[in-house]
């Protein structure tokens, strides 16, 4: 299972990062609002300093929302660096503009997908990834795990290649649960990565083991 970090702050992608168990970043217009990105000059700086950053994919989500402003603003992040994957949201437009550039080998991630029927068809039109937010189904009492479950019962059932990228993760059983269903790849935030580290009987055990070696050796 890869893990994507879902932030635009780079120094919570450096922290991801150098814990060494980092897979990729995924970000949004919101997420890059909250660093106070604006501009297309910032943004795209701000794309290139990600991917300078990581080894992994970096999603890059477009602002249009019809076919000729997604394909033009996809090829201009598609440009930018080799790790960029195009971010199209779930909209008629979008369904074109992902076989658009699954026919020219260029990646994409599906965004805002609520439904199995959305990622049917994403799949249908060759998308890299879809992505699939539990977490705001479950803020309106809607079964988000539920979903990513329907969706890997549908891609097995045909070999779909695109893979299901659980977004939308608020915490570490959200992790553990899209695990053991099957989610190819989770994002979320950092406090949910780190969160799976932390066990209470780990740091009782350990300040026993060095309690005991300091009085041996005292
Ligand atoms: C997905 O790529 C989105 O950026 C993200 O996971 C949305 O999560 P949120 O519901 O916490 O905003």
């Amino acid at each position: 299972m890869k893990f994507f970090i879902d932030t635009a702050n780079l120094a919570q992608i450096k922290e991801a990062q150098d814990l060494g168990v980092l897979d990729g970043v995924t970000t949004n217009p919101s997420l890059m609002a909250k660093e106070g990105i604006s501009g297309d000059t910032n943004v795209i700086a701000h794309y290139k300093a990600i991917c300078d950053i990581v080894d992994g994919d970096v999603s890059a989500e477009v602002i249009s929302t019809d076919f000729e402003g997604m394909v033009r603003e996809g090829e201009a992040l598609a440009a930018l660096d080799e790790k960029i994957v195009v971010k199209i949201p779930m909209i008629k437009d979008g369904v074109k503009a992902l076989k658009y550039f699954s026919d020219k080998g260029i990646k994409t991630n599906c965004t805002l997908i609520f439904s199995a029927g959305q990622a049917l068809l994403a799949a249908k039109a060759g998308a890299t990834y879809v992505s699939p937010f539990i977490g705001r189904l479950d803020d309106i009492s809607t079964d988000g795990l539920g979903l990513i479950e329907n969706i890997r019962l549908i891609y097995d059932n045909y070999g779909f290649e695109t893979e299901i990228l659980a977004a939308s993760v608020r915490h570490p059983m959200h992790i553990i649960e899209c695990a053991q269903i099957g989610a190819d790849v989770m994002t979320g935030p950092l406090s949910a990565i780190e969160a799976l580290l932390k066990h209470p009987l780990t740091d009782i055990g350990l300040a026993k083991f060095l309690a005991d070696h300091a009085k041996a050796n005292s």
